[in-house]
């Protein structure tokens, strides 16, 4: 069964709570919740008072995106504001077996991400020590970019690797990529403009499926 995680970050953030009904009476089962620091990417989204807030009018299970530079410093505000899954990037400076410890003991599901330019042999390592893994497919900081095919073949090596490992991908995911992704092995679709960009949200959540 494949996931659909759309992006909160293609929402209108002027009426949030109508739009996480729509995706919510849409199909959609996780939220991804992209937040960026400025730093770690080129841009600046949202942060843990707009999680928080959410977390009280929503059920879905909350897919957190940490692009930020130093993910361990945060992570227990992150479980304190309803995270159920946080992921941090491989790339980011903190020590990433420190930070899986310390998701853990925050009683969340750990998630690795990792650019387009990082070999995916990086986080081998850690696989039988994490919940997910994140592919990018663009790279990280914008909604609205371009797939970059060149995940497949990372997607692939991770799921003989991991048969069990929850495989997301995150970046230009519309019916044909996701599709192309799915077959390579993801079981966790990350959409933003597709999904909220829609006219008719559940059927761009089954176009997906
Ligand atoms: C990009 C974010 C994505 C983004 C995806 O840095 O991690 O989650 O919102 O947006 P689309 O689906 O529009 O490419
Ligand atoms: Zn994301």
């Amino acid at each position: 069964m494949t996931m659909i995680s759309p992006s909160l970050l293609a929402a209108n953030f002027a009426c949030l709570d109508r739009e996480l009904e729509r995706i919510t009476r849409g199909g959609a089962q996780w939220l991804h919740l992209d937040v960026m620091d400025g730093i770690f990417v080129p841009n600046i989204s949202f942060g843990i008072p707009v999680i928080q807030s959410l977390r009280s009018i929503s059920a879905l299970t909350f897919d957190v995106h940490l692009m930020i530079q130093e993910p361990l410093r945060y992570v227990q505000a992150f479980a304190d504001a309803g995270a159920d899954i946080l992921t941090f990037h491989l790339e980011s400076s903190s020590d990433p077996e420190a930070t899986i410890r310390e998701i853990h003991r925050c009683g969340m599901k750990v998630g690795i991400s990792i650019k387009p330019g990082t070999p995916v042999e990086e986080v081998f390592p850690y696989l039988n020590q994490i919940e997910l893994l994140l592919v990018m497919s663009v790279e990280p900081g914008f909604g609205g970019q371009k797939f970059m095919p060149e995940c497949l073949d990372k997607i692939r090596a991770l799921r003989e690797k991991a048969p069990k490992l929850d495989i997301s991908v995150d970046g230009g995911i519309n019916a044909q990529t996701g599709a192309a992704c799915r077959e390579a092995g993801a079981n966790v679709l990350v959409a933003g403009s597709y999904v909220f960009g829609a006219q008719d949200t559940a059927a761009a959540i089954a176009s997906l499926q």
